[in-house]
């Protein structure tokens, strides 16, 4: 695990490394019986390279304790280990190029039980789902237990949510029990999802053994409004400078023939 967080911690695999502060590969204890799994760094992780230390942090916190668990017996992961820009979505390349790095987690782990926070989360083990309809539920995926759970952070924007949110933690120490009766999913398993992770990655990433940063994809390039010419001439910090988006779009032009079209996403 401690070589698995270098490597996220330098990872350069998709855009957001360009963006990030730290990257958050995740903390806890790698024997856990229930792992977490959140969306991406905040503002507030991103500075301190820790998950879940922000206000939703501290909701996850009372949560922990209403299902009798600490911080330090559960794994808290996300699903991508570098903050999105302004909070925004981690796009589908973004998620795929980050995706071994949890899958690796999973198979270290092995946990009874993985709960799953929010949307993007739930996504990868329930796919298709809703939350509305499927939260505080268990699921067996892949022989393992899976419980989806709403985003922390719903119950600070919706006050009505935070008491369901707290009622489906008190759920959870029942789905441990149960989990505990039953196998963990066999290495076999975890490895192949690995496999498959990884494979996913190098449709997306460009010269993944070099680790050079994936180029923009067209959907992508298009998202991003082009700049007011005011704002480029504002002076600002060096450090505070994002790239701008003019230079990236030039980059993967002079590519040429040697810039790899995503087109995993966009089939
Ligand atoms: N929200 C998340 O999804 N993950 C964090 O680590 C913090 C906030
Ligand atoms: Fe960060 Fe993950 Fe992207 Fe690497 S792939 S830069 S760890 S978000």
């Amino acid at each position: 695990m401690k070589e698995l967080e270098g490597q996220v911690r330098t990872c350069q695999l998709c855009r957001l490394a360009k963006t990030r502060t730290k990257a958050v590969p995740g903390e806890g204890d790698v024997r856990a019986e229930v792992m977490f799994i959140g969306e991406g760094p905040g503002y507030h992780e991103d500075k301190q390279g820790r998950p879940f230390v922000g206000a939703a942090g501290q909701f996850l916190n009372e949560l922990l304790g209403i299902a009798g668990l600490s911080r330090e017996s559960v794994y808290i992961a996300n699903v991508v280990k570098c903050r999105p820009p302004q909070n925004r979505d981690p796009m589908p390349d973004e998620i795929a190029a980050c995706a071994p790095y949890l899958a690796r987690q999973m198979a270290l782990i092995n946990p009874r039980i993985i709960v799953t926070l929010g949307r993007y989360s739930m996504a990868q083990f329930f796919p298709g789902e809703r939350i509305s309809q499927i939260h505080g539920t268990a699921r067996m995926v892949d022989g393992r237990m899976c419980v989806a759970m709403y985003h922390p952070a719903a119950g600070l924007h919706q006050a009505s949510l935070a008491d369901v949110i707290r009622s489906d933690f008190r759920k959870l120490p029942i789905f441990v029990e149960q989990a505990r009766l039953m196998t963990r999913p066999p290495i076999e398993v975890a490895a192949e999802q690995v496999a498959e992770a990884e494979e996913a990655r190098e449709a997306v990433v460009y010269e993944p053994e070099t680790s050079a940063v994936l180029e923009e994809s067209a959907a992508y390039k298009a998202e991003i409004p082009t700049p007011p010419v005011e704002v480029q001439a504002v002076a600002a910090p060096e450090s505070e400078v994002a790239p701008a988006p003019a230079s990236r779009r030039k980059k993967a032009s002079e590519k040429g023939a040697e810039y790899k079209q995503l087109s995993f996403f966009d089939t």
